[in-house]
């Protein structure tokens, strides 16, 4: 177990296995990793993790399955895992809500200025109402463009369409059904660039992989709106966070909301500074409730394992 865990995931984990834990709770080195892989049967590890190429050729290995806790696997090279025979998995469908809630609250706090305002309020500044403070941007009616179009994108678009009465339009290679689709009031749009030129708001909700590395670009962000939002609850690496400094200093686009970044835990410093830009240290899936169903998620991949049975959430 790489990191800590909620108490009731810990209690399974320790209960059930000889556990051995990360007293220090911080990010594991390259080197710790290899010592795991080494000594233990699995290991339990999360997005704060690399388990590149090189930590994975760590001989002799003794590990045969690396149970990510969290639904993306991108901190894994899952070529290098299969080319040497470690199993990957990972815990989705447990945080899809919790994702989709936070995806919602940047478009909100980003559309109603909520974080400046309370920067503003708690700063000593208020001094009281008038018809013409700190004025937003309305979010009913609006257009909400999805990039990706799975279970997390798929609950943003319930949320947003029959909650807020949002159109929302998306593109995704491999779209849902139609049906899927007109349930949640979703429309397809063929390109990605479609997407980008109508949509008042622009929600990530693509892996990260080698083909969606800094998918949002200066050509693309040139493509939004001068109005519109880009939300990210994907991964910080879908977007070349310059550009986003670029396209928000030249008033390319109207404003962010970032829960991801490209080095995590830093953080552009020219982001910070700007009002207009929300930022939130990667809370997506941070519920009590949905970090320990994502932790027994990954208990059950690990007993899975452990009892020869097929896993619940393979990747490779
Ligand atoms: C996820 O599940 O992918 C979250 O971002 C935490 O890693």
């Amino acid at each position: 177990m790489t990191r800590r865990l909620p108490e009731p995931v810990h209690e399974a984990l320790t209960r059930t296995f000889d556990a051995r834990l990360n007293p220090d709770d911080r990010p594991l080195s390259a080197a710790e990793l290899q010592a795991a892989l080494r000594d233990a049967d699995a290991l339990l590890t999360t997005v704060t993790d690399k388990v590149t190429a090189d930590v994975l050729s760590v001989e002799p290995r003794r590990a045969g399955l690396v149970a990510n806790f969290g639904v993306g696997f991108n901190n894994i090279d899952i070529e290098a895992a299969k080319a040497r025979g470690v199993s990957v998995s990972n815990t989705p469908d447990v945080l899809t809500d919790a994702t989709a809630d936070l995806a919602m609250t940047l478009l909100l706090m980003t559309a109603r200025r909520a974080g400046e305002g309370e920067r503003h309020l708690r700063g000593g500044q208020w001094t009281g109402w008038r018809p013409t403070h700190m004025l937003g941007t309305h979010v009913t009616g609006k257009t909400l463009g999805l990039i990706g179009m799975g279970r997390i994108a798929r609950a943003v678009a319930q949320r947003a369409h029959h909650g807020f009465g949002m159109k929302v339009i998306f593109h995704d290679p491999f779209p849902p059904s139609p049906d899927i689709a007109r349930s949640l009031g979703a429309e397809p749009r063929g390109t990605l660039e479609d997407v980008l030129r109508e949509a008042d708001f622009v929600s990530l909700h693509c892996p990260a992989t080698p083909e969606t590395r800094h998918l949002m670009n200066q050509e693309r962000f040139g493509l939004m709106r001068s109005d519109a939002f880009l939300i990210n609850t994907a991964r910080g690496d879908v977007v070349d966070e310059a550009a986003l400094v670029q396209a928000l200093e030249r008033k390319t686009i109207a404003g962010a909301g970032l829960d991801v970044f490209e080095k995590e835990p830093q953080v552009t410093q020219a982001l910070v500074a700007m009002d207009n830009v929300v930022l939130l240290p990667h809370l997506g899936s941070a519920t009590r409730e949905t970090r320990v169903a994502m932790g027994m998620r990954a208990f059950e991949n690990l007993q899975r394992f452990f009892s020869g049975q097929p896993l619940l959430d393979r990747v490779v």
